[in-house]
């Protein structure tokens, strides 16, 4: 950010407010064994710090961003029991004007965007990216699938046991198991190397809906399988193609579960010549999924940074010139931010969708829209102890 070409000091000229408060590294201090006052300290120092400087009435902080590369679940406890997972810092009033960039947002919140989590490839020229690009084109592919990841055998809801099973059985396809203290599933190589001889990888939802391990089946050419809309489609609308036919197989979790649909079958279906046009979308988007090295700049590419940045302030700009205009949306209902999401330019109103089964949630006493989040939140930190997502 610092080196950002476009940055000033004077608030008064700037399109965006970006607030250097690293929410993740904060929390992550505290996730595990601290309580509640502690989790939430800096935070309620922070906003309080905020609204106190000149440049948050101008907008009551709505122009204000930050970035926090952890799941926006990590920021969102809905209560003040101890045992209840996370900081609140998304449910600060503060918070709730600002923009948070996180690597897993919240499909019913308006708070929170999500932005490609880092993988191992961190250019630092134009012509690091375009030889990289080269390589993965060409390369042989002996596998139709692959699938690194361990099963969830306490979650009922699961799909990743039967994804196994179907690997397992599967003469085309390569399997990484990442059981507990498992070390190859840390090794860039390992994993790199079976993407990239794989035509299809398999992204089913962990204990969130997203994994790392999409963006690292893109940046190796290998095209991302997605068995929910919340794992890619409803996250990374900034960087990814809304058509997410172009670049992805959605095989909805439903099928695998009851119907036992056969991955094989399913992916084999795909002629030659549409599997090479996907692949060769995935291929032109490993610009914009990547953090270039942050100590220089792509000359003519836009990274992964450069896409979120444009966003943030395009999306200020527009509110600024709807308030000034007085034209705010009035008939916003936040609990369905992922449908806004999917809109194309142009469109304005949102209605039934496909995905609403996807998004539901069971209504629970108190109300609030994050019942299922919340499950996942508590979730998450299971993940980070078996050491992978
Ligand atoms: C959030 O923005 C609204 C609308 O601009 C404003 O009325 C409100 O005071 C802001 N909240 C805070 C905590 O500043
Ligand atoms: C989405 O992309 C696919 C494949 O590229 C194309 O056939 C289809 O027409 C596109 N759909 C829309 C709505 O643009
Ligand atoms: C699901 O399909 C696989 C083959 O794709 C088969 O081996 C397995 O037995 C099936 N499971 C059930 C429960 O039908």
């Amino acid at each position: 950010m610092k080196q950002y070409e476009c940055m000033t000091k004077d608030s008064s000229i700037a399109a965006a407010v970006f607030v250097p408060f690293y929410a993740g590294f904060d929390i992550a201090r505290y996730l595990w064994g601290y309580n509640i006052s502690t989790r939430d300290a800096a935070s309620l120092d922070l906003v309080d710090w905020l609204m106190k400087k000149p440049e948050w009435n101008v907008m009551g902080g709505r122009d204000h961003f930050l970035v926090a590369g952890r799941i926006t679940w990590d920021f969102r406890r809905l209560t003040e029991e101890e045992s209840d997972w996370g900081s609140k810092l998304l449910f600060l009033p503060a918070a709730k004007n600002m923009s948070m960039l996180v690597v897993e947002s919240s499909p019913w919140n308006s708070n929170d965007f999500g932005i490609p989590y880092p993988t191992y490839f961190h250019p630092a020229k134009d012509a690091d990216v375009f030889l990289w690009q080269d390589r993965m084109r060409s390369l042989e592919r002996p596998w139709l699938f692959s699938f690194a990841g361990a099963p969830r055998p306490g979650d009922p809801m699961s799909i990743r046991g039967q994804l196994i099973d179907q690997c397992r059985s599967s003469s085309v396809c390569k399997l990484l198991e990442c059981d507990l203290g498992e070390s190859k599933c840390h090794s860039p190589s390992t994993v790199m190397k079976m993407f990239q001889s794989s035509l299809f990888c398999l992204q089913p939802q962990g204990d969130s809906y997203t994994r790392r391990s999409a963006f690292d089946s893109m940046l190796a050419g290998c095209i991302p399988v997605f068995f929910h809309p919340g794992s890619a489609y409803v996250q990374y609308t900034w960087h990814l193609p809304k058509n997410y036919t172009r670049y992805s197989v959605f095989i909805p979790e439903d099928d695998i579960r009851t119907r036992n649909a056969s991955i094989e079958e399913r992916l084999k279906s795909f002629h030659p010549d549409v599997v090479k046009n996907m692949r060769e979308e995935v291929i032109n988007l490993i610009p914009r999924v990547i953090y270039a090295d942050p100590r220089s700049k792509l000359e003519t590419l836009k990274d992964a940074f450069d896409v979120s940045i444009e966003a943030i302030i395009n999306k200020v700009t527009k509110l600024r010139r709807d308030i000034i205009a007085g034209h705010e949306d009035k008939d916003f209902i936040e609990e369905n931010s992922w449908k806004y999401s999917l809109l194309e330019d142009g469109q304005h109103t949102i209605g039934p969708h496909e995905w609403d089964p996807f998004f539901s949630k069971p209504k629970e006493k108190g109300g609030d829209s994050s019942s299922s989040s919340a499950e996942a939140a508590k979730n998450s930190w299971k993940s980070e102890q078996r050491g992978q997502n």
